[in-house]
Order: C-alpha cells, then sequence, then structure tokens
C-alpha cells in the first residue's frame, strides 16, 4: 500500500463554524483540553458513570446492525455508562456535518460523532472543537497496531489525531447482478479487472437485452454523494495524475471535461430516474432485477448479505475500470468533542472502538476492513478479504476519496455533489457547462492541497 503526503493536510476553505450567536455562545460549555486529562485513568475506570450520545449515519441494513451491536456491547466494558445511538441518516456524513454544527451551537455537542479523517474535521479543529486523542493513540498503541497507511490520514494538519478509525471500505467497486447478466446471455468476465471497453460491452449488450424499464445501472442518487462517487471513480479511472492535480487544486477545465464526457456516456445506460431513489433503495433494485449493476463503496456488502445475497452465488464485483491496482480508500472513525456533557465517556468511546474484540465484531457485520493489522484474517468473509489483501498487497496504490471527506475541504465537497447530481440529472449532459462550474467550485473553496498520488 503506498500513499505519501507531502505535507500535512492543505488549507482550504473553512466553514463557519465559529458564527454563533450570542445566546449559543452562552449555553456552551467550558472546553477541556486533553493534556490536563489522565486519559489513562479515565480509560482504565470502568466502574465511571455518565452518557455518551454516538452520532453516526449508519442506517442502512447491514450498517445499522454494525453500529447496534458496538452500542450494545459498550456496557461489556463500562457497565455504568448509558450508550445511546442517535442514527443521521443520509449516509457519506454530508447530513452529520450540518446536524453537529446545529448542536454545538445549541451547546449540546455530541460526546462523539461519526467522520472521515482528513479535511472533514479540520473546520472542527480551526474552531477548537475537537479533544487531541494522542494519548488514546499511545494507550491503545495505535500506530504500532494501524496498517501502513492508516496513521498518516488519521494525522491532522497540526499533528495531532482526533480521530480514532473503526473501519475501511474500497470505494471503486461495480456490484453486479449473476443472475441478472445469465437471464439475458451476456457473459461474465472470467476477471475482476475489466477495462473500459469490457465495461462498455457489458453496457450494450445488457441494454439490448433488458426489456423497457429495467437498465444496465443505477445510480441511486437522491443525495448527491452517490452520483459524486462515480465522478471520482471516472476520474481515477480517466488519468490518476488527473485525480492528483483536482484534490491538489490544479485544476483544469479540459481534465474535466474529459472525466464528465466520459460520465456522459455511462449516463446512456442508466435508470432515467436514477435521482428518485437512495443508495440503498437501488441496491434494492439490484438484487431484484431491475437494474443489472451499480457502481459503489464496499459498504454495499454488507446490505447485500442482509438481503440474503451470497459473494460469487448472487452477486460479483469489478474493479471499476482504469482503476486496477488502485484502492479508493474511505475511512470511518469517531472524533470526540471537547465540550459535550460527559468528554470522558466520549474518550472512552473512541478507544472501546478500536479494541481487537470490538474490531473482530464490528469488521465482520459491517463488511469492513479493519485499520488494526490485529484483527484475524478469519474475521473476514471472502470479498473483504480480498479487498483487505488487495489493500495491503505491494504495489497497490491508494487514493483517498474526496466524496468521502478525506481529500477535499466539504465547502468544496458539498457543492461538487450537488454540481454532479445536476449534470447526472439534465437531459442533455453539457460536459464543458459543468467542468466550467466544478473547477470554479474549487477555485472559490480555494483548495490547495499537497497530495502525491501517482510517484
Ligand atoms: C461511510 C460508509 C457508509 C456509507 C453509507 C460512507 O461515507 O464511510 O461506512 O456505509 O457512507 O452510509
Amino acid at each position: 500500500m503506498k500513499l505519501r503526503r507531502l505535507a500535512a493536510l492543505a488549507l482550504c476553505g473553512v466553514m463557519a463554524l465559529s458564527a454563533l450567536p450570542a445566546g449559543a455562545l452562552a449555553a456552551r460549555r467550558e472546553k477541556m483540553n486533553a493534556d490536563d486529562m489522565d486519559i489513562p485513568a479515565i480509560l482504565e475506570d470502568t466502574q465511571a458513570g455518565g452518557t455518551v450520545n454516538v452520532y453516526h449515519w449508519w442506517t442502512a441494513g447491514g450498517e445499522k446492525d454494525a453500529i447496534e451491536s458496538v452500542v450494545d456491547g459498550f456496557k461489556d466494558v463500562y457497565g455504568k455508562i448509558k450508550a445511546k445511538s442517535n442514527a443521521i441518516p443520509g449516509g457519506a456524513g454530508g447530513a452529520m456535518v450540518m446536524k453537529v454544527k446545529v448542536l454545538q451551537q445549541a451547546g449540546k455537542s455530541p460526546e462523539t460523532f461519526q467522520a472521515h479523517p482528513g479535511q472533514e474535521i479540520e473546520p472542527y479543529l480551526n474552531s477548537d472543537l475537537l479533544l487531541s486523542l494522542d494519548q488514546v493513540w499511545e494507550y491503545a498503541d495505535l500506530s504500532a497496531r494501524a496498517l501502513p497507511g492508516i496513521e498518516t490520514l488519521c494525522t491532522a494538519s497540526d499533528g495531532s489525531k482526533y480521530i480514532v478509525p473503526i473501519g475501511i471500505h474500497k470505494t471503486n467497486v461495480i456490484f453486479y447482478n449473476i443472475h441478472v447478466f445469465e437471464k439475458y446471455g451476456v457473459a461474465i468476465p472470467d476477471h475482476e479487472n475489466i477495462t473500459w471497453d469490457e465495461f462498455f460491452s457489458i453496457c450494450d449488450q445488457l441494454a439490448a437485452a433488458m426489456p423497457d424499464g429495467e437498465y444496465p445501472l443505477d445510480l441511486g442518487d437522491r443525495k448527491g454523494w452517490p452520483a459524486c462517487q462515480v465522478f471520482e471513480d471516472i476520474m481515477l479511472g480517466t488519468d490518476p495524475q488527473i485525480y492528483e492535480d483536482f484534490i491538489n487544486g490544479n485544476y483544469s477545465v479540459e481534465d474535466v471535461t474529459a472525466v464528465l464526457s466520459t460520465y456522459a456516456r455511462m449516463m446512456d445506460y442508466v435508470a432515467p430516474d436514477h435521482s428518485s431513489r437512495d443508495w440503498y433503495e437501488a441496491s434494492g433494485q439490484v438484487v431484484a432485477g431491475t437494474y443489472a449493476m451499480q457502481i459503489m463503496g464496499a459498504w454495499m456488502q454488507p446490505l447485500l448479505t442482509s438481503m440474503g445475497q451470497v459473494y460469487g452465488e448472487d452477486y460479483g464485483v469489478f474493479t471499476f475500470p482504469g482503476t486496477d491496482g488502485w484502492f479508493g480508500m474511505c475511512i470511518d472513525g469517531f472524533v470526540v468533542s471537547n465540550d459535550s456533557a460527559d468528554v470522558g465517556s466520549g474518550v472512552r468511546w473512541a478507544y472501546n472502538v478500536s479494541t481487537p474484540e470490538v474490531q473482530a465484531a464490528f469488521s465482520a457485520l459491517k463488511e469492513s476492513i479493519s485499520p488494526y493489522s490485529d484483527t484475524p484474517d478469519d474475521t473476514y468473509c471472502a470479498l473483504t478479504l480480498k479487498f483487505k489483501n488487495e489493500l495491503t498487497a505491494e504495489g497497490t496504490k491508494v487514493y483517498p476519496s474526496f466524496t468521502h471527506g478525506t481529500a477535499l475541504p466539504w465547502s468544496a465537497s458539498t457543492s461538487l455533489q450537488t454540481q454532479i447530481q445536476e449534470f447526472a440529472t439534465s437531459t442533455d449532459h453539457d460536459a464543458a457547462y459543468f467542468a466550467n462550474k466544478i473547477v470554479n467550485i474549487l477555485k472559490e473553496a480555494g483548495v490547495k492541497g499537497a497530495w502525491n498520488l501517482v510517484d
């Protein structure tokens, strides 16, 4: 696995978390500083009471069970602390950022909330709203336990860690329904790393064979992010250098036009009402056979499992065309507010998600790759183990997702999601027109990164 950053996270447009009304300021609690806290003593105090409000966005089948198992299991370690699950639906974290902002302004910061490392958490740091978890990393020996590259991605621009990772998913995946291919006599390639030509040939064959109302592909982009994730996959699959330049803010209208032209070609095969469904509803329709394929991160696996689908029998995966040898990286983790009602319980939660016991239970249900090397391989189902082996293989290159918070600031990422969803739902898919709009978003957000993915 290879991923280097030349410098600490680059600084980009900052969400104005600090613009608080006066009343809200009065309601805010005092901020705790980790340097003044004896974190090991807090973690070892298993008799402490309290409440930890856990905010997360895992509401789809499979992922919901995974987080609820961690919430339920918390009492096995900290029996006197009440862990409360608060689900903010939407996926990918966009709704979470807004929700947390409102809670913080009302003086009701959650003890802990789900986040992706990287740019997504920088605005909270700029407003001094997160507790440093350096002592948790030290206590739980996370630097030694983390898979290569993970610590770097979890280190903030000031050199500290504010997040404890819980799971990893690959983003450059196409899921397909084996029975649909069989039903319409479309041969399934004997390799997962299909080329662009193979992909479009499969789309052509399916489109020719499927009746009205059934389609080769669906996006499920009622929330904009699934459309944006397809955009980032196409971008990497077009040319990794374009991706690197894009997240570094070296945008080029021509490059983005090239990416969107491929996207426009792909839209010929997508169900026209794609934006009327959420990603998990689209997955349900893939299972039902209405759509043959869905481009989605590997978190679609537990959803399929929850619908009784078996990898290799009912569904298969392709590596997104052009991205063979690359692993699109989406890391989930938990951060801790420094001004909640029970900061200590927040710290205990963050620590707890990293323990080998929780990692084994959570990774099995979420079908995610554990960020820690001591999680045994027999934890994983066949597909997750395959992805884990890809991630850790010598020579695999990693690219950080910008749809899932790591590589672009939210100010850019949320506007991008809106524009790309608009592009996907427009009738003419005008690549040059939308490329200009997209480049302007990056310009306005002042995106300036220092990622080195390609060399
Ligand atoms: C998260 C995944 C999650 C998906 C859909 C992504 O942002 O990283 O863990 O399953 O959103 O909710």
